[in-house]
């Protein structure tokens, strides 16, 4: 249960309720969710399965656990890179999610302040640009959510976050379907239905799908190493298949219940569909300041969102931490403060790129822009690539037999999954959206 918890705390946070939407939202709605949910089924959870087997019989940081798989298969040691890209990853990925972490923080100050009592859409768009346009003021909440992270992971972290997320994850559930019941009223809730279930594939572009199959990992926590870090502590005799399954399905329920809460709030305001990162601070206040007990609500609804992205952020640190505590002989406060502060410090690039570097893009966009495409959608499905690769074809039938608890039925669609459909699904929708595949 302990497990459990800890992963399910990982899984949901920001990703479900601000990442899900927005890009659903910018992807053109069903189609996109449709592949978003084959993606989590078909390639997440078993991904998921093979992070959580390896963490458990290597039993230390993504790294060492890494080389040491390697050994005991009788290859190499080098796939120790594996585990340092994982780590990696994590280090970028906090660096703008404790940024929108910020956000989440500053909006229960928001709220408490009143400013969205019976406000309109152009007032609530008001208030974002000016937070956004102030880099003082996003770059404080930035250091707050980072330092609270920071000294959570210094403190080591387990009894206290098996009680934050017991109350934060069925909290959130309720004050979304609180929100449901707003939404359901606003008379637009069979287009918000229809958006997110009613799918035109011919729009559909292979970049929809890499961003789809990239937000499937981003919301199970997988391809990174952070479930392979919580696997390390793992019972013997805890099935691994059952603990992935109920992850996935808590995690799925929390973003599909956000989208059926948040497009209806879209079409009843006239907002745009794809504002981007800043759809749920947009919809959601608007929500807040007309319903009756809107204050009460939204502030425990932004609290719980800051736990919830709390609860993710120390898995992304948990990694790096535990990988320089065993590497470089140092205690876990320093290896939290000192790994804590360089992430800290690369966030204020995504800070800037609101403000004052908004208009320097390249590439993809803005500095965030490119930090999230590199992550999102390069960095995850490649490791979840070599994950599967690793767990499929380099652990011999015995090693993952042992760990999945026998050849049985499930364990045979484990293994078809993640030795034919994961690796040459992701290799083939990567090429094909990056344009390196030709098919006619
Ligand atoms: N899954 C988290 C979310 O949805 C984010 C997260 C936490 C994450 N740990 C991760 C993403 C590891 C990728 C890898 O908000």
């Amino acid at each position: 249960m302990a497990f459990v918890l800890a992963v399910t705390g990982s899984a949901v946070g920001l990703g479900n309720i601000w990442k899900f939407p927005y890009v659903t939202g910018q992807y053109g709605g069903a189609a996109f969710v449709l592949v978003y949910l084959a993606c989590i089924v078909l390639i997440g959870l078993p991904v998921m399965m093979s992070e959580i087997l390896m963490g458990r019989r290597g039993r230390r940081n993504p790294v060492a656990t890494m080389a040491l798989l390697g050994a005991e298969e009788g290859k190499s040691m080098n796939w120790s890179w594996l585990g340092a890209m994982g780590v990696i990853a994590g280090v970028l990925i906090l660096s703008y999610y404790s940024v929108y972490g910020g956000y989440s923080v500053a909006y229960v100050v928001k709220i408490l302040s009143g400013v969205f009592s019976d406000a309109r859409a152009a007032d609530v768009i008001a208030v974002r640009d000016s937070f956004e346009g102030s880099w003082v003021l996003v770059g404080l909440f930035h250091t707050i959510f980072m330092g609270v992270s920071i000294f959570v992971v210094a403190r080591g972290v387990e009894g206290g976050l098996e009680r934050a997320v017991r109350f934060m994850v069925p909290g959130l559930l309720l004050l979304l379907i609180i929100l449901l019941g707003y939404s359901m009223n606003t008379g637009y809730f069979g287009a918000g239905m229809a958006f997110m279930f009613t799918p035109d594939f011919s729009k559909l572009t292979w970049e929809a799908v890499l961003a789809a199959m990239g937000q499937a990992f981003f919301t199970l926590s997988i391809g990174m190493g952070a479930v392979m870090a919580y696997g390390a502590y793992l019972p013997e005799e805890t099935s691994i298949t059952t603990s992935a399954a109920a992850v996935a399905i808590a995690d799925t329920t929390i973003a599909i219940t956000a989208g059926l809460v948040i497009f209806p709030l879209v079409f009843a305001n006239g907002l745009n569909i794809d504002a981007g990162p800043s759809l749920v601070f947009i919809t959601l206040p608007l929500a807040f300041g007309q319903m009756t007990g809107g204050t009460v609500f939204g502030t425990l609804f932004f609290v719980l969102l800051s736990f919830a992205a709390w609860t993710s952020a120390i898995s992304l640190l948990e990694p790096a931490v535990a990988w320089v505590v065993e590497k470089y002989n140092r205690s876990r406060a320093e290896a939290a403060v000192l790994i804590g502060v360089a992430i800290w410090a690369i966030g204020l690039g995504t800070v800037l790129s609101f403000n004052v570097l908004k208009d320097v893009r390249f590439l993809r966009g803005t500095l965030y822009d490119n930090l999230d495409f590199l992550t999102i959608n390069v960095m995850l499905p490649l490791s979840g690539l070599f994950i599967a690769i690793f767990a499929g074809w380099v652990m011999c039938r015995n090693s993952t037999a042992e760990e999945l608890g026998g050849a049985g039925t499930s364990y045979r669609l484990w293994r078809v999954l993640v030795r034919y459909a994961a690796p040459i699904g992701i290799l083939f929708v990567f090429l094909k959206a990056v344009g390196l595949l030709e098919l006619s």
